[in-house]
């Protein structure tokens, strides 16, 4: 006998990705090499979200994995957590040529995406990697260096962490107090402290 059986939010994502592989919403669609879905652990308490693909992004269809990403890594293991525990994902699924800031339309037309891999994965935290998916995500214009290192509520019952994006620190070098390299160092130790403290009382 067939017995059916629900789909599990693995194959889940694996069918929205492929819609992605897809994709020609937006005109960003002509000009990618591969789509960057996002990857991670599928059951991670903890989302990272940046902007946009980058070449190496573009080139190899996986999130964060240029400079800035290597950067995102070493951020994520001076707190010792690994890439494999989290979820990485991006604003946008294709890559803006010449890394262009992306554009309002471009957002509204992906974000159903990110909006799926959210609900999917159910994370209790969400950290936001930079100015383009904090402002988009808390619907504000305030600047980045303002909401940095501040918890915000997302639709009832998520937390929003908006922290520096790592190719911003990549132009500054200093770590001294008060430089990004510092506070986001200080971010990211604040991340830990609430990932623990959820998944001791979870
Ligand atoms: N910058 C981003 O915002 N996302 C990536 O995946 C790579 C670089
Ligand atoms: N501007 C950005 O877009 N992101 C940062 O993280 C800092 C400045």
């Amino acid at each position: 006998m067939n017995t059916i059986r629900p789909k599990n939010k693995e194959e889940i994502l694996t069918e929205v990705k492929k819609e992605v592989e897809q994709c020609t919403l937006c005109a960003l669609a002509t000009t990618r090499t591969h789509t960057v879905f996002g990857e991670g652990n599928p059951d991670a308490v903890i989302m990272f979200i940046g902007e946009a693909p980058g070449e190496e992004e573009d080139r190899t269809g996986k999130p964060f994995v240029g400079k800035a990403g290597q950067l995102l890594t070493r951020i994520l293991q001076s707190v010792h957590i690994s890439r494999e525990e989290v979820y990485i994902a991006n604003m946008l699924k294709c890559r803006p040529p010449n890394n262009r800031t992306p554009k309002e339309e471009e957002m509204e037309a992906c974000f159903p995406y990110l909006e799926a891999q959210i609900a999917l994965v159910n994370p209790s935290i969400i950290v936001t990697l930079g100015s383009v998916s904090t402002s988009f995500l808390l619907q504000t214009k305030e600047s980045i260096s303002k909401l940095r290192g501040r918890w915000f509520e997302w639709r009832g019952g998520k937390k929003i962490f908006p922290m520096f994006h790592p190719s911003f620190l990549l132009r500054y070098e200093s770590r001294a107090v008060g430089s990004p390299r510092y506070l986001t160092w200080m971010d990211i130790q604040e991340v830990k402290r609430v990932y623990d403290l959820l998944r001791e009382t979870t």
